[in-house]
């Protein structure tokens, strides 16, 4: 939390399936009920450039080079963060975010086995340091969560077509970072009750308001 800015930057981070989507849209009427001003967003993906990069790097059929899918990554983030989550931070909004950085440092760095470091220090470079007050973990084990991905859809992304060991990487990967940061994790069983974990989420938010 080193900027100063009068908003409020939240992630959500969690493997695929894990219902980031749902609570995100909870947390954001929650906020409105607030008055507070809101803006729901996401990476890949929350600008009209990011939208076709996210077009590429998820559908794109074929290889795409680890380190190349790392930069086509970070430079989503970089345009979507200078054009849209700056400047509502700037203005005092709440950003609900899903996925950021800890998004690459676990798929790029550890998924695909570019360093960790590196991969963070990419993300550092590309959003000039910008890291969020708070970011919400959606813990889930991968069989759990292919279970879920397998019954809710017919077409899967290039990531989420992955193998197993992939997720299970991945899954440890958000698990030690969260070790790392504590005071910016909150980290919940994604398989408890939605209102369980929507619960646990507004008291966090609300001791940051
Ligand atoms: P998303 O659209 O959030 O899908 P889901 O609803 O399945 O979470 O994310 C799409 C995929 O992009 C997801 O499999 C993770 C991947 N991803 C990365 O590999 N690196 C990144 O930096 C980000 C933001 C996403």
């Amino acid at each position: 939390m080193a900027e100063a800015y009068p908003g409020l930057f939240i992630t959500l981070e969690g493997g695929d399936g894990s219902g980031k989507s749902t609570q995100a849209a909870g947390l954001e009427s929650w906020l409105r009920e607030q008055g507070r001003e809101v803006i729901r967003t996401r990476e890949p993906g929350g600008t009209e450039v990011g939208v076709e990069i996210r077009e590429i790097v998820l559908h794109h059929r074929g290889d795409i080079a680890p380190r190349a899918e790392a930069l086509l990554y970070a430079a989503d983030r970089a345009h979507h963060i200078a054009t849209k989550v700056r400047p509502a931070l700037e203005r005092g909004d709440v950003v609900i975010q899903d996925r950021y950085l800890d998004s690459s440092v676990a798929y790029q760095g550890a998924g695909r086995d570019l360093g960790m470091d590196e991969v963070r220090d990419l993300s550092m470079w590309a959003t000039g340091g910008l890291l969020p007050d708070l970011t919400i973990l959606l813990d889930l084990d991968e069989s759990a969560a292919r279970l879920r991905l397998d019954s809710a859809r017919t077409r899967f992304d290039r990531l989420e077509n992955e193998a197993a060991t992939f997720h299970r990487r991945v899954r440890e990967v958000y698990l030690d970072l969260a070790a790392a940061e504590p005071e910016r994790f909150l980290v919940l069983d994604a398989t408890d009750a939605v209102a369980t974990l929507a619960a646990s989420i507004r008291s966090r938010v609300a001791s940051l308001l």
